[in-house]
Protein backbone atom coordinates (compact mmCIF):
# COMPACT_ATOMS: atom_id res chain seq x y z
CA UNK A 1 0.00 0.00 0.00
CA UNK A 2 1.45 3.62 -0.79
CA UNK A 3 0.88 6.45 1.27
CA UNK A 4 1.31 9.85 -0.43
CA UNK A 5 0.77 13.28 0.94
CA UNK A 6 -2.14 15.79 1.30
CA UNK A 7 -2.91 18.73 0.36
CA UNK A 8 -5.15 21.05 2.92
CA UNK A 9 -5.60 24.28 1.72
CA UNK A 10 -8.37 26.64 2.56
CA UNK A 11 -10.44 27.97 -0.99
CA UNK A 12 -8.23 30.92 -2.95
CA UNK A 13 -8.48 32.25 -6.21
CA UNK A 14 -5.08 30.67 -6.69
CA UNK A 15 -6.54 27.21 -6.90
CA UNK A 16 -3.35 25.74 -7.87
CA UNK A 17 -2.65 25.32 -4.30
CA UNK A 18 0.06 25.25 -1.82
CA UNK A 19 1.26 21.69 -2.22
CA UNK A 20 4.53 22.05 -4.14
CA UNK A 21 5.29 18.30 -3.67
CA UNK A 22 6.01 16.38 -7.00
CA UNK A 23 3.09 13.77 -7.37
CA UNK A 24 4.05 9.96 -6.59
CA UNK A 25 2.91 7.11 -8.45
CA UNK A 26 2.11 3.83 -8.35
CA UNK A 27 4.05 0.97 -11.24
CA UNK A 28 2.00 -1.30 -13.48
CA UNK A 29 -0.60 -1.10 -16.56
CA UNK A 30 -4.01 -1.53 -14.96
CA UNK A 31 -2.85 -3.18 -11.61
CA UNK A 32 -5.11 -3.35 -8.18
CA UNK A 33 -4.19 -0.10 -6.75
CA UNK A 34 -4.67 0.48 -3.37
CA UNK A 35 -3.21 3.88 -1.92
CA UNK A 36 -4.16 6.44 1.07
CA UNK A 37 -3.60 9.87 1.55
CA UNK A 38 -3.72 9.53 5.08
CA UNK A 39 -2.47 6.13 7.38
CA UNK A 40 -5.23 4.00 7.96
CA UNK A 41 -8.06 5.99 5.02
CA UNK A 42 -8.37 2.83 3.43
CA UNK A 43 -11.05 0.16 5.15
CA UNK A 44 -9.20 -2.96 5.26
CA UNK A 45 -11.34 -6.23 4.39
CA UNK A 46 -14.25 -4.79 2.83
CA UNK A 47 -14.74 -2.24 0.67
CA UNK A 48 -18.32 -0.86 2.20
CA UNK A 49 -18.01 -0.22 6.32
CA UNK A 50 -20.75 1.07 7.83
CA UNK A 51 -18.85 4.17 9.29
CA UNK A 52 -15.15 4.45 6.91
CA UNK A 53 -12.28 6.12 8.55
CA UNK A 54 -12.03 9.97 9.26
CA UNK A 55 -15.86 9.95 8.43
CA UNK A 56 -15.15 9.90 4.88
CA UNK A 57 -17.75 8.47 2.37
CA UNK A 58 -17.67 5.24 0.06
CA UNK A 59 -17.94 5.45 -3.39
CA UNK A 60 -17.80 3.26 -6.49
CA UNK A 61 -16.79 4.29 -9.60
CA UNK A 62 -17.45 1.58 -12.45
CA UNK A 63 -15.87 1.54 -16.10
CA UNK A 64 -16.78 -1.09 -17.19
CA UNK A 65 -20.21 -3.65 -17.17
CA UNK A 66 -20.88 -5.65 -13.36
CA UNK A 67 -20.29 -8.79 -14.90
CA UNK A 68 -17.31 -8.18 -17.13
CA UNK A 69 -14.65 -10.98 -17.06
CA UNK A 70 -12.49 -10.26 -14.97
CA UNK A 71 -9.56 -9.84 -17.20
CA UNK A 72 -11.85 -6.88 -18.56
CA UNK A 73 -13.41 -5.75 -15.35
CA UNK A 74 -12.45 -2.11 -14.02
CA UNK A 75 -13.75 -0.50 -10.81
CA UNK A 76 -12.34 1.63 -7.83
CA UNK A 77 -13.54 2.34 -4.74
CA UNK A 78 -12.96 6.15 -3.44
CA UNK A 79 -13.26 7.32 -0.10
CA UNK A 80 -14.27 11.09 0.04
CA UNK A 81 -14.56 13.83 2.01
CA UNK A 82 -18.33 14.74 0.03
CA UNK A 83 -19.83 12.31 -2.56
CA UNK A 84 -19.71 12.85 -6.19
CA UNK A 85 -23.63 13.74 -6.64
CA UNK A 86 -23.03 16.94 -4.38
CA UNK A 87 -23.30 19.52 -6.89
CA UNK A 88 -25.86 21.86 -8.35
CA UNK A 89 -28.01 20.95 -11.38
CA UNK A 90 -25.99 20.87 -14.63
CA UNK A 91 -26.95 23.52 -17.59
CA UNK A 92 -25.85 23.69 -20.85
CA UNK A 93 -22.47 25.12 -21.87
CA UNK A 94 -22.87 24.76 -25.69
CA UNK A 95 -20.29 22.77 -27.46
CA UNK A 96 -17.53 25.32 -27.93
CA UNK A 97 -15.32 23.88 -30.40
CA UNK A 98 -15.97 20.04 -29.99
CA UNK A 99 -17.83 17.83 -32.26
CA UNK A 100 -19.04 14.73 -31.37
CA UNK A 101 -21.43 14.36 -34.20
CA UNK A 102 -19.74 13.64 -37.74
CA UNK A 103 -20.71 14.34 -41.72
CA UNK A 104 -21.34 18.00 -41.25
CA UNK A 105 -19.45 18.08 -44.37
CA UNK A 106 -18.42 16.10 -46.99
CA UNK A 107 -15.69 13.88 -46.11
CA UNK A 108 -13.04 14.04 -48.81
CA UNK A 109 -10.44 11.08 -50.40
CA UNK A 110 -8.09 13.43 -50.59
CA UNK A 111 -4.39 13.26 -48.26
CA UNK A 112 -4.78 16.06 -46.16
CA UNK A 113 -2.33 17.64 -43.57
CA UNK A 114 -2.34 20.42 -41.40
CA UNK A 115 0.38 23.43 -40.31
CA UNK A 116 0.34 23.16 -36.05
CA UNK A 117 -2.76 24.80 -34.05
CA UNK A 118 -1.59 28.76 -33.49
CA UNK A 119 -1.04 29.25 -29.69
CA UNK A 120 -3.54 31.21 -27.87
CA UNK A 121 -3.14 35.10 -27.75
CA UNK A 122 -6.45 35.36 -25.29
CA UNK A 123 -6.42 33.53 -21.83
CA UNK A 124 -7.61 29.99 -22.84
CA UNK A 125 -7.48 26.60 -20.37
CA UNK A 126 -7.41 22.84 -21.62
CA UNK A 127 -11.17 22.98 -21.79
CA UNK A 128 -11.68 26.33 -24.08
CA UNK A 129 -8.27 25.24 -25.60
CA UNK A 130 -9.89 22.11 -27.23
CA UNK A 131 -10.96 21.79 -31.02
CA UNK A 132 -12.73 18.55 -32.85
CA UNK A 133 -10.39 17.92 -35.79
CA UNK A 134 -11.54 14.30 -37.18
CA UNK A 135 -14.16 11.79 -35.62
CA UNK A 136 -15.95 8.96 -36.01
CA UNK A 137 -19.06 7.35 -34.51
CA UNK A 138 -21.63 7.98 -31.58
CA UNK A 139 -20.47 8.44 -27.92
CA UNK A 140 -24.34 7.21 -27.09
CA UNK A 141 -23.42 4.31 -28.36
CA UNK A 142 -20.07 4.38 -26.82
CA UNK A 143 -18.89 3.61 -30.39
CA UNK A 144 -15.83 5.30 -32.20
CA UNK A 145 -13.27 8.11 -31.22
CA UNK A 146 -13.05 11.95 -31.72
CA UNK A 147 -9.40 13.31 -32.40
CA UNK A 148 -9.27 16.97 -31.05
CA UNK A 149 -6.35 19.22 -30.61
CA UNK A 150 -5.61 21.46 -28.00
CA UNK A 151 -3.52 25.16 -27.24
CA UNK A 152 -3.95 26.25 -24.29
CA UNK A 153 -2.47 29.54 -22.54
CA UNK A 154 -4.04 29.43 -18.72
CA UNK A 155 -4.28 26.87 -16.11
CA UNK A 156 -7.91 25.95 -15.05
CA UNK A 157 -8.32 27.67 -11.83
CA UNK A 158 -11.84 26.71 -9.98
CA UNK A 159 -12.69 24.41 -12.91
CA UNK A 160 -12.87 21.02 -13.10
CA UNK A 161 -13.55 18.48 -16.06
CA UNK A 162 -15.09 15.26 -16.61
CA UNK A 163 -15.38 13.29 -19.94
CA UNK A 164 -18.74 11.02 -19.40
CA UNK A 165 -18.71 10.43 -23.43
CA UNK A 166 -15.04 8.23 -23.52
CA UNK A 167 -11.86 8.08 -21.72
CA UNK A 168 -8.94 10.66 -22.78
CA UNK A 169 -5.45 10.00 -24.56
CA UNK A 170 -4.14 13.04 -24.19
CA UNK A 171 -0.37 13.76 -26.43
CA UNK A 172 1.19 17.28 -24.58
CA UNK A 173 3.11 18.51 -27.99
CA UNK A 174 4.24 21.88 -26.36
CA UNK A 175 4.67 22.67 -22.71
CA UNK A 176 4.75 20.53 -19.65
CA UNK A 177 1.26 20.13 -18.14
CA UNK A 178 0.02 19.06 -14.41
CA UNK A 179 -3.45 16.97 -14.07
CA UNK A 180 -4.55 16.89 -10.91
CA UNK A 181 -7.31 14.63 -10.70
CA UNK A 182 -9.97 12.75 -8.36
CA UNK A 183 -7.38 9.82 -8.17
CA UNK A 184 -4.16 11.87 -7.81
CA UNK A 185 -1.35 13.91 -9.56
CA UNK A 186 0.41 13.26 -12.78
CA UNK A 187 3.18 15.73 -14.14
CA UNK A 188 3.63 15.30 -18.14
CA UNK A 189 5.79 16.78 -20.68
CA UNK A 190 6.04 16.30 -24.47
CA UNK A 191 7.10 12.64 -25.25
CA UNK A 192 4.98 11.16 -22.43
CA UNK A 193 1.16 11.02 -22.73
CA UNK A 194 -1.67 10.48 -20.21
CA UNK A 195 -4.89 8.78 -19.89
CA UNK A 196 -8.03 9.66 -17.98
CA UNK A 197 -10.49 7.58 -17.81
CA UNK A 198 -14.60 8.35 -18.17
CA UNK A 199 -16.00 10.16 -15.91
CA UNK A 200 -12.87 10.80 -13.71
CA UNK A 201 -12.79 14.48 -12.48
CA UNK A 202 -9.85 16.50 -13.32
CA UNK A 203 -8.18 19.85 -13.89
CA UNK A 204 -5.00 20.58 -15.71
CA UNK A 205 -2.23 23.18 -14.63
CA UNK A 206 0.28 24.86 -17.20
CA UNK A 207 3.69 24.35 -16.21
CA UNK A 208 5.00 26.12 -18.70
CA UNK A 209 3.83 29.50 -20.73
CA UNK A 210 1.64 27.45 -23.12
CA UNK A 211 0.69 24.51 -23.98
CA UNK A 212 -0.54 22.28 -27.33
CA UNK A 213 -1.04 18.34 -28.03
CA UNK A 214 -2.99 16.00 -29.19
CA UNK A 215 -6.26 14.29 -27.71
CA UNK A 216 -8.02 11.09 -28.70
CA UNK A 217 -11.45 10.44 -27.25
CA UNK A 218 -11.99 6.97 -26.95
CA UNK A 219 -15.95 6.42 -27.01
CA UNK A 220 -15.68 2.33 -27.40
CA UNK A 221 -13.39 -0.27 -25.01
CA UNK A 222 -11.02 0.86 -22.91
CA UNK A 223 -7.32 1.39 -24.62
CA UNK A 224 -4.88 -1.95 -23.25
CA UNK A 225 -1.74 -3.11 -24.12
CA UNK A 226 -1.78 -5.51 -26.88
CA UNK A 227 -0.62 -9.21 -26.83
CA UNK A 228 2.83 -9.85 -28.02
CA UNK A 229 2.59 -13.12 -29.74
CA UNK A 230 5.59 -14.71 -30.95
CA UNK A 231 7.48 -11.24 -29.57
CA UNK A 232 7.15 -12.93 -26.05
CA UNK A 233 6.81 -11.48 -22.74
CA UNK A 234 8.81 -8.56 -23.54
CA UNK A 235 8.71 -5.54 -25.79
CA UNK A 236 6.72 -2.59 -27.39
CA UNK A 237 5.40 -0.75 -23.97
CA UNK A 238 6.61 -2.87 -20.88
CA UNK A 239 3.84 -2.44 -18.47
CA UNK A 240 5.69 -1.63 -15.39
CA UNK A 241 6.57 1.63 -17.55
CA UNK A 242 2.84 2.47 -16.62
CA UNK A 243 2.23 4.89 -14.08
CA UNK A 244 -0.75 5.55 -11.86
CA UNK A 245 -1.11 8.21 -9.47
CA UNK A 246 -1.00 7.42 -5.68
CA UNK A 247 -3.87 9.52 -3.76
CA UNK A 248 -4.10 12.84 -3.23
CA UNK A 249 -6.62 15.34 -1.97
CA UNK A 250 -7.82 18.94 -1.51
CA UNK A 251 -9.96 19.84 1.31
CA UNK A 252 -11.07 23.17 0.08
CA UNK A 253 -14.36 25.02 -0.08
CA UNK A 254 -15.47 28.18 -2.42
CA UNK A 255 -16.82 28.45 -5.60
CA UNK A 256 -15.91 26.14 -7.94
CA UNK A 257 -17.36 24.61 -11.42
CA UNK A 258 -17.98 21.37 -12.69
CA UNK A 259 -17.95 21.06 -16.69
CA UNK A 260 -19.09 17.55 -17.84
CA UNK A 261 -18.85 16.21 -21.41
CA UNK A 262 -22.44 14.48 -21.94
CA UNK A 263 -23.37 12.74 -25.63
CA UNK A 264 -21.74 15.52 -27.08
CA UNK A 265 -22.26 18.18 -25.27
CA UNK A 266 -20.63 20.33 -22.63
CA UNK A 267 -22.44 21.31 -19.28
CA UNK A 268 -21.43 23.16 -16.22
CA UNK A 269 -22.96 22.85 -12.81
CA UNK A 270 -21.90 25.04 -9.65
CA UNK A 271 -20.30 23.04 -6.74
CA UNK A 272 -19.17 24.49 -3.20
CA UNK A 273 -16.05 22.65 -2.86
CA UNK A 274 -13.32 21.00 -4.64
CA UNK A 275 -14.23 17.76 -6.12
CA UNK A 276 -10.80 16.42 -5.97
CA UNK A 277 -11.50 15.29 -1.85
CA UNK A 278 -10.80 11.05 -2.33
CA UNK A 279 -8.28 10.85 0.12
CA UNK A 280 -7.95 6.68 -0.17
CA UNK A 281 -8.70 4.76 -3.04
CA UNK A 282 -8.25 1.03 -4.46
CA UNK A 283 -9.56 -1.07 -7.53
CA UNK A 284 -8.12 -0.95 -11.68
CA UNK A 285 -9.73 2.67 -12.91
CA UNK A 286 -7.55 4.77 -12.90
CA UNK A 287 -6.03 7.50 -14.74
CA UNK A 288 -2.19 6.35 -15.69
CA UNK A 289 0.85 7.89 -17.51
CA UNK A 290 3.79 6.69 -20.06
CA UNK A 291 6.96 7.88 -21.29
CA UNK A 292 7.22 7.11 -24.99
CA UNK A 293 11.01 6.99 -24.96
CA UNK A 294 10.67 3.69 -22.84
CA UNK A 295 8.96 1.94 -25.69
CA UNK A 296 11.07 -1.07 -26.73
CA UNK A 297 10.78 -0.48 -30.52
CA UNK A 298 11.34 -3.50 -32.63
CA UNK A 299 11.63 -4.28 -35.93
CA UNK A 300 13.18 -6.23 -39.17
CA UNK A 301 17.11 -7.26 -38.73
CA UNK A 302 17.20 -8.49 -42.11
CA UNK A 303 15.20 -7.42 -45.23
CA UNK A 304 11.60 -5.18 -45.46
CA UNK A 305 9.96 -2.99 -43.41
CA UNK A 306 7.51 -4.78 -40.77
CA UNK A 307 4.00 -3.26 -41.13
CA UNK A 308 3.05 -0.51 -38.02
CA UNK A 309 1.32 -2.23 -36.34
CA UNK A 310 4.88 -3.57 -35.12
CA UNK A 311 4.97 0.42 -33.27
CA UNK A 312 2.10 -0.22 -31.34
CA UNK A 313 1.33 1.22 -27.45
CA UNK A 314 -2.08 0.72 -26.61
CA UNK A 315 -5.38 -0.68 -28.44
CA UNK A 316 -9.34 -0.12 -28.16
CA UNK A 317 -10.52 -3.86 -29.27
CA UNK A 318 -13.74 -4.44 -31.08
CA UNK A 319 -16.25 -7.42 -30.94
CA UNK A 320 -14.24 -8.41 -33.94
CA UNK A 321 -11.03 -10.19 -33.38
CA UNK A 322 -7.52 -8.39 -34.26
CA UNK A 323 -9.80 -5.17 -35.86
CA UNK A 324 -9.54 -2.69 -33.72
CA UNK A 325 -11.60 0.71 -33.08
CA UNK A 326 -8.25 2.69 -31.74
CA UNK A 327 -4.82 2.11 -32.55
CA UNK A 328 -2.27 4.02 -30.41
CA UNK A 329 1.24 3.63 -32.13
CA UNK A 330 4.43 5.95 -32.40
CA UNK A 331 7.42 6.05 -34.65
CA UNK A 332 10.35 6.35 -31.90
CA UNK A 333 14.01 6.67 -32.38
CA UNK A 334 15.33 3.46 -33.71
CA UNK A 335 17.92 1.88 -36.11
CA UNK A 336 17.07 0.45 -39.66
CA UNK A 337 19.52 -2.52 -40.01
CA UNK A 338 17.24 -3.90 -43.41
CA UNK A 339 19.74 -4.94 -45.93
CA UNK A 340 18.77 -4.19 -50.24
CA UNK A 341 15.67 -2.57 -48.44
CA UNK A 342 13.80 0.52 -49.28
CA UNK A 343 13.80 1.39 -45.26
CA UNK A 344 11.51 4.31 -44.77
CA UNK A 345 7.71 3.29 -44.65
CA UNK A 346 6.54 2.30 -48.45
CA UNK A 347 3.85 3.75 -50.59
CA UNK A 348 0.80 2.28 -49.33
CA UNK A 349 -3.69 2.17 -49.27
CA UNK A 350 -5.20 1.04 -46.35
CA UNK A 351 -8.59 -0.34 -45.26
CA UNK A 352 -7.53 0.93 -41.98
CA UNK A 353 -7.98 5.44 -41.49
CA UNK A 354 -4.81 6.82 -40.19
CA UNK A 355 -4.45 10.27 -38.07
CA UNK A 356 -1.36 11.08 -37.31
CA UNK A 357 0.52 13.91 -35.37
CA UNK A 358 4.23 14.77 -34.58
CA UNK A 359 5.51 15.55 -31.37
CA UNK A 360 8.99 16.19 -31.84
CA UNK A 361 11.80 16.59 -34.57
CA UNK A 362 11.53 15.35 -38.49
CA UNK A 363 9.07 12.17 -39.47
CA UNK A 364 11.47 9.75 -41.43
CA UNK A 365 8.87 9.35 -44.41
CA UNK A 366 8.81 13.25 -45.12
CA UNK A 367 11.20 15.83 -45.60
CA UNK A 368 9.44 18.94 -45.17
CA UNK A 369 6.02 19.77 -44.50
CA UNK A 370 4.87 17.58 -41.86
CA UNK A 371 5.94 19.87 -37.91
CA UNK A 372 6.20 19.29 -34.75
CA UNK A 373 1.91 20.17 -33.84
CA UNK A 374 0.84 19.42 -36.98
CA UNK A 375 -1.46 16.45 -38.25
CA UNK A 376 -2.32 14.85 -40.96
CA UNK A 377 -5.14 12.63 -41.92
CA UNK A 378 -5.24 9.05 -44.86
CA UNK A 379 -8.50 7.85 -44.80
CA UNK A 380 -9.36 4.28 -46.19
CA UNK A 381 -7.80 3.42 -49.81
CA UNK A 382 -6.27 6.92 -50.06
CA UNK A 383 -2.62 6.38 -51.42
CA UNK A 384 0.41 7.73 -49.67
CA UNK A 385 3.63 7.50 -48.55
CA UNK A 386 7.18 8.84 -48.91
CA UNK A 387 7.80 11.72 -50.37
CA UNK A 388 9.67 12.61 -53.54
CA UNK A 389 12.78 13.88 -51.70
CA UNK A 390 12.92 10.88 -49.28
CA UNK A 391 11.68 8.57 -51.95
CA UNK A 392 14.80 9.79 -54.30
CA UNK A 393 17.13 10.01 -50.90
CA UNK A 394 15.75 6.32 -49.65
CA UNK A 395 16.40 4.81 -52.99
CA UNK A 396 20.23 5.77 -53.42
CA UNK A 397 21.33 5.48 -49.62
CA UNK A 398 24.21 3.45 -48.82
CA UNK A 399 22.77 0.68 -47.29
CA UNK A 400 26.04 -1.42 -45.80
CA UNK A 401 25.40 1.04 -42.40
CA UNK A 402 22.88 0.04 -40.43
CA UNK A 403 20.44 4.26 -40.73
CA UNK A 404 20.15 5.88 -37.12
CA UNK A 405 16.56 7.50 -37.00
CA UNK A 406 17.12 10.23 -34.20
CA UNK A 407 15.49 13.17 -32.42
CA UNK A 408 11.89 12.15 -33.44
CA UNK A 409 8.58 11.57 -31.88
CA UNK A 410 5.41 10.71 -34.33
CA UNK A 411 2.28 9.29 -33.46
CA UNK A 412 -0.84 7.66 -35.06
CA UNK A 413 -4.32 7.26 -34.19
CA UNK A 414 -5.39 4.85 -36.55
CA UNK A 415 -8.76 3.06 -36.88
CA UNK A 416 -10.77 0.17 -38.58
CA UNK A 417 -13.39 2.79 -39.30
CA UNK A 418 -13.48 6.08 -41.68
CA UNK A 419 -12.36 9.03 -40.32
CA UNK A 420 -14.15 12.55 -40.96
CA UNK A 421 -12.39 15.65 -40.30
CA UNK A 422 -14.77 18.88 -39.38
CA UNK A 423 -15.99 21.57 -40.96
CA UNK A 424 -13.30 23.35 -38.85
CA UNK A 425 -10.47 20.92 -39.95
CA UNK A 426 -11.84 21.13 -43.62
CA UNK A 427 -12.03 25.40 -43.35
CA UNK A 428 -9.14 26.21 -41.08
CA UNK A 429 -6.39 28.39 -42.43
CA UNK A 430 -3.68 25.13 -41.26
CA UNK A 431 -5.04 23.12 -43.87
CA UNK A 432 -2.16 22.85 -45.95
CA UNK A 433 -3.62 23.03 -50.09
CA UNK A 434 -0.61 21.77 -51.30
CA UNK A 435 0.04 18.88 -49.59
CA UNK A 436 -0.38 16.34 -52.76
CA UNK A 437 2.23 18.12 -54.50
CA UNK A 438 4.67 16.33 -52.26
CA UNK A 439 4.11 13.34 -54.58
CA UNK A 440 4.09 15.00 -58.02
CA UNK A 441 7.95 14.78 -58.48
CA UNK A 442 8.17 11.50 -58.49
CA UNK A 443 9.79 10.99 -61.55
CA UNK A 444 8.51 7.83 -64.13
CA UNK A 445 11.12 5.09 -63.66
CA UNK A 446 10.01 2.66 -65.83
CA UNK A 447 11.87 1.04 -68.43
CA UNK A 448 11.42 -2.18 -70.04
CA UNK A 449 14.47 -2.71 -71.49
CA UNK A 450 16.04 -2.92 -67.93
CA UNK A 451 15.35 -4.80 -65.51
FE1 LIG B 1 0.05 5.40 -43.74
Amino acid sequence: MATATAVRATATPAASGADASPPAYQSGFGNEFATEAIAGALPVGQNSPQRPPYGLYAEQISGSAFTAPRAANRRTWTYRIRPAAMHEPFRPLGNGRIVSRFGEVPTPPNQLRWDPLPLPTEATDFVDGLVTMAGIGDPAAMSGCALHVFAANRSMAQRHFSNSDGEMLIVPQHGRLRFLTELGRIDVEPQEIVVIPRGVRFRVELQDAAARGYVCENYGAHLRLPDLGVIGSNGLANPRDFLTPQAWYEDREGSFELVTKFVGNLWTADVDHSPLDVVAWHGNYAPYKYDLRRFNAIGSISFDHPDPSIFLVLQSQTDTPGVDAIDFAIFPPRILAMEHTFRPPWFHRNVASEFMGLVHGAYDAKAEGFLPGGASLHNCMTGHGPDAETFDRASRADLSTPTRITDTMAIMFETRNVIRPTRFALESAQLQGEYYRCWQDLPKQFDPERR
